[in-house]
């Protein structure tokens, strides 16, 4: 089973591109997403999702799970977990192998919800499908390669086996901003492990993760080992990862709400829970005097503005040596007056709306906090734009890192000059910050990268390109310290987390 990263659609062809035209026009249908919990049926009222670029259309409406499918997901979870784990890892990884060739048959309307539900561009749209069928093939040949009995060298007369199992069930929660990629990455890995799985997706991005999980029962997963259980946090996120019969979370989002999560765990009177947090960044991108100012200048634009800046990967602070620091920004203002800004849906769009009211209300919030910083530029929005929950993408420049009181999740970038005896200062104030999830860098110095790969502590160090887009088996991803716990998503690493070890000795 030789792997390969999925090619996606390619915008140059007319007849794909024609193809996923019409999805995306036809995204304005009735979707809809409620629990998918044998045997349960909730009676909470229905949700209208609205699309964040015209939020006067309703693209579909989804039903959170009450407390009685709450608690009938996990029971049927912990009913069905034995027999899955029993299946051969191979014939789990033959399922996941099929719905990723199912969900790349389906890509157009997969990217028609991303765009529609979630304010994702089409460019974004693609690479998010490629990724969750990368994720499900990527996890299918691990558990093929890492779930075989492995027979250990020892004295004569004994034999040893070592083998990965299940832990039992998982919950895994998922963020809004990678609403198919994400979720079906927790899933794909928490099944192939053999563990069955209570699936709750952000609230924002239900209608996605509900076609995600009839697919995989589609491609023959059994539905009482793969349950949706939408809902928001507080209440049905609390209360699964409260159970006591929950072997372990897979969670990806904000650092508080991991934070929330961990305490859950351990508050229980149960087995020590597994926690796999992933959160958020305060990503820099470092830029000597020997770097390329065009170069420098794409490459920030690309990482602070695709997918509106609502990426954990996202650079948020350009940190550019003083001699070369007013031509980059002279040019940054430039660039920035040509970003498009407007429906996602279109193929010119370069930036498209936040995912809502709230995350919209932060940026202005913080628009208003930069009030006394030089505004670098701010770029046009289109009139339309009054009808969804867009922000300009902004840039400020700003005299320190530490300035900045939270991770701003949207198209708002920060410049910092820096003079050439602060190059450990500038990695020791972005160390400092605590979180350690990607690090741009832009020199052509062997020496300086050296130094400041050796010195700062993040998860993911780009040189002279972007810092977004990790491609699964290729970058692994994921932070430390305040970005999360490890193991990187997409890596050799990250099944394990998921199972137990049994080792096995039998006197001959
Ligand atoms: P969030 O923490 O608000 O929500 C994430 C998920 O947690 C949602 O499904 C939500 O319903 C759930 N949740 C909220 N409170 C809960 C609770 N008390 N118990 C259980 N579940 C609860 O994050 P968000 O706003 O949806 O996502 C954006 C964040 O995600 C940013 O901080 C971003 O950096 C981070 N992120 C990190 C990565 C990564 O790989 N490191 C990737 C994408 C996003
Ligand atoms: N894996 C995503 C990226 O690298 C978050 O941008």
């Amino acid at each position: 089973h030789e792997r390969t990263n999925s090619m996606g659609i390619n915008l140059a062809n007319d007849d794909e591109l024609r193809g996923l035209a019409a999805a995306i026009a036809a995204g304005d249908t009735d979707w809809t997403a409620a629990p998918l919990v044998p045997g349960a049926s909730s009676t909470a009222s229905w949700i209208d999702v609205t699309d964040p670029a015209d939020r006067r259309r309703t693209v579909g409406r989804w039903q959170p799970a009450d407390e009685a499918t709450v608690q009938r997901a996990v029971t049927n979870a912990v009913a069905a977990q034995p027999a899955w784990n029993a299946t051969p890892a191979a014939s789990r990884a033959a399922i996941l192998e099929h719905a990723a060739d199912l969900m790349e048959q389906r890509m157009p309307r997969f990217i028609a919800m991303c765009t529609r539900e979630a304010g994702k561009t089409v460019v974004d749209g693609v690479a998010e499908v490629r990724e969750a069928v990368d994720f499900l093939r990527y996890y299918a040949g691990e558990a093929r390669r890492q779930f075989a009995l492995d027979t250990l060298p020892g004295p004569t007369g004994e034999s040893n086996t070592l083998q990965l199992e299940g832990r039992g069930v998982f919950v895994c929660i998922s963020p809004w901003n990678f609403p198919l990629a994400i979720f079906a990455g927790q899933v794909a890995a928490a099944l192939a492990a053999g563990n069955s799985v209570l699936a709750k997706p952000a609230e924002q991005t239900n209608l996605v993760a509900h076609a995600a999980v009839k697919l995989l029962h589609e491609a023959g997963v059994p539905e009482a080992v793969l349950q949706l259980v939408p809902g928001d946090g507080a209440s049905v996120g609390a209360a699964l990862t409260s159970d006591p019969r929950v072997a372990g979370v897979a969670f990806t989002g904000s650092t508080a709400t991991a934070r929330a999560i961990n305490r859950a765990l351990a508050g229980r009177d149960a087995a020590i829970g597994v926690l796999i947090a992933e959160t958020g960044g305060q990503n820099a991108l470092i830029a000597d005097s020997s770097s390329l100012p065009e170069q420098v200048v794409k490459d920030a634009i690309g990482s602070a503005f695709t997918s509106a800046g609502q990426r954990c990967s996202a650079a948020r602070v350009l940190f550019v040596q003083e001699d070369i620091a007013d031509k980059v920004i002279d040019m940054l203002a430039g660039a920035m007056a040509e970003l498009v800004v407007g429906d996602p849906g279109e193929l010119a769009t370069d930036v498209g709306p936040v995912i809502d009211s709230d995350a919209l209300c932060l940026l202005e919030e913080h628009a208003r906090e930069m009030a006394g910083a030089r505004l670098i530029a701010e770029a046009p929005l289109p009139a339309a734009a009054a009808h969804g929950t867009f922000f300009a993408p902004r840039a400020w420049e700003i005299d320190s890192i530490g300035r900045l009181e939270r991770e701003n999740f949207g198209p708002a970038l920060h410049v910092v000059r820096w003079k050439a005896d602060q190059l450990d200062a500038v990695v020791d104030a972005i160390n400092a910050t605590g979180f350690g999830l990607t690090l741009g860098i832009h020199s052509r110095i062997d020496e300086t990268v050296e130094r400041i790969v050796g010195r700062a502590k993040v998860g993911n160090i780009y040189v002279n390109r972007n810092q977004i887009g990790a491609v699964v088996g290729v970058q692994p991803f994921g932070g430390q310290g305040l970005s999360g716990t490890g193991p990187k998503a997409g890596g050799p690493h990250y099944l394990p987390r998921f199972a137990t070890e049994k080792t096995v000795t039998i006197n001959t």
